[in-house]
């Protein structure tokens, strides 16, 4: 589907005034046409069921390289984030801990046969959440350190990233610490629900003796805007990731993404990435109740379309400079304040794989929902902490709450099945 297709226009949209009663002739005609209509949906049902028995679970993403998987690789339709706390206090146990994490994620995300089990005197070797035929769904399992974990515990002091802070409290957040932090966060995404918790399960079952979570999120996108590539919608109703850097541009993810020689870091850094998560609830009540025209003017973006104010298409340039007294879109919009591009694109530099939540009910009665917001930058500054800066006091704020989440750095990749998480970190002297 062509991303910059049009929401119909409201001319096409029926009139609420329009006369109620119709002749029997028109009514006749519309029963027709609204048979031909079933007709046509049920033809569109059969072939969507058809269509929908060719999901291929077997689809897997290479876990190996510079880099690990989960950070540039496509969104998928649900993710899990969980932060544990590290029980071991020695170097060596928290080395076999990133040891097995990333043996059971070379194993996670390939197909694999489960083999019958001989001894039922035994528990399960596994959840047998996805039946005997272990297929990752396109699974990613993605493993990042806070700054904690280079306490004195471990000796890493010295180690550790050099931008690398716990999370600080922002004018509008309400962190609670129940929800922030951790040693590790981990981030699982995959397009089946089963499929993230299978892994979350395993690898839970697998370090049970060696951390703890401490906090979870779940999370998702809407499953059609994954199905057709169009960038997913938030549950503000508007779409989010449409400003986003390309991934395709390899030259600009290690520019924005990736830590490199260039940012003089530690060198076990390189290939690794800052990972910001931020915990957002929104108050849809409120949310709801406004305008359409303030809910646009928040984003500088059309609710519909995507399109900046003023433009036509979703990836339209918003021309910033040809309005220079923000009189299209106003200089509190969230757009203009978190890429104010001034005077180049990417002032923001980082980039967005965040994902909606859905926890349940508020004790006031309001539905808890809203946003993990994950950002990855190679510099946390300039990237998530400058950025989120500019956005303090935005006109958005009235409507959402952060309370928790914290800065993690990605490690570096895994070369092959015999390399593991974190080597370099404990090779680096
Ligand atoms: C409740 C939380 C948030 C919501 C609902 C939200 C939603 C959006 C939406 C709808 C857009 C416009 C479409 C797009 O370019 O993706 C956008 C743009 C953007 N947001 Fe957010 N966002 C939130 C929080 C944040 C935070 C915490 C940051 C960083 C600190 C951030 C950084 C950005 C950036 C850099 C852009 C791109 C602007 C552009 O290139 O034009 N957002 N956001």
């Amino acid at each position: 589907m062509d991303k910059n297709q049009q929401f119909p226009s409201e001319e096409h949209r029926p009139s609420p005034d329009q006369p109620a009663s119709r002749s029997r002739r028109q009514g006749m005609k519309m029963l027709l046409a609204g048979g031909l209509g079933m007709a046509a949906l049920k033809a569109g049902a059969a072939t969507a069921s058809a269509n929908s028995c060719i999901h291929d679970y077997a689809q897997s993403v290479n876990a190996f390289g510079a880099h690990q998987a989960g950070v540039i690789t496509p969104d998928t339709k649900e993710a899990c984030f969980v932060a544990f706390n590290v029980t071991v206090n020695q170097a060596r146990a928290l080395q076999q801990l990133l040891q097995t994490i990333s043996q059971r994620i070379a194993f996670l995300t390939r197909p694999q046969q489960l083999k019958p089990q001989h001894n039922d005197q035994l528990p399960p070797a596994e959840s047998g959440l996805l039946g005997t035929l272990l297929e990752p769904d396109s699974l990613t399992v993605t493993v990042s350190v806070s700054a904690r974990l280079f306490d004195q515990r471990f000796g890493l002091h010295s180690r550790k990233p050099k931008k690398l802070v716990s999370m600080s409290r922002f004018p509008n957040d309400r962190l609670q610490p129940q929800w922030c932090g951790g040693d590790i966060a981990i981030q699982f995404c995959a397009n089946s629900r089963e499929s993230v918790l299978y892994a979350l399960r395993d690898i839970i079952r697998h370090t049970s003796a060696q951390m703890i979570p401490v906090w979870k999120m779940d999370g998702f996108l809407p499953a059609r805007d994954i199905d057709r590539h169009t960038t997913a919608i938030n549950l503000f109703g508007f779409k989010d990731g449409s400003g986003n850097a390309s991934t395709a541009d390899s030259k600009l993810m290690d520019e924005l993404v990736w830590v490199t020689a260039a940012n003089g870091e530690p060198s076990w850094c390189t290939g690794g990435s800052y990972q910001a998560i931020r915990l957002i609830r929104f108050n849809l009540a409120f949310w709801d109740r406004t305008p359409l025209e303030d809910q646009e003017n928040d984003f500088g973006r059309y609710k519909h379309t995507g399109a900046p104010i003023g433009k036509k298409h979703e990836m339209d340039d918003p021309q910033l400079k040809q309005d220079p007294h923000g009189d299209r879109i106003l200089f509190d919009s969230h757009m203009r304040r978190a890429e104010p591009r001034d005077p180049e694109r990417h002032v923001a530099r980082l980039r967005r794989r965040s994902f909606s939540y859905s926890a349940g009910v508020l004790p006031t009665g309001e539905l808890d929902m809203g946003l993990i917001f994950v950002a990855y930058q190679n510099d946390l500054k300039k990237g998530f902490i400058d950025t989120q800066n500019r956005l303090n006091g935005e006109p958005l704020e009235r409507y959402i709450t952060p309370f928790g989440g914290g800065y993690y750095f990605v490690l570096p990749g895994m070369k092959n099945q015999q390399d593991y998480l974190g080597r370099t970190l404990f090779e680096s002297t």
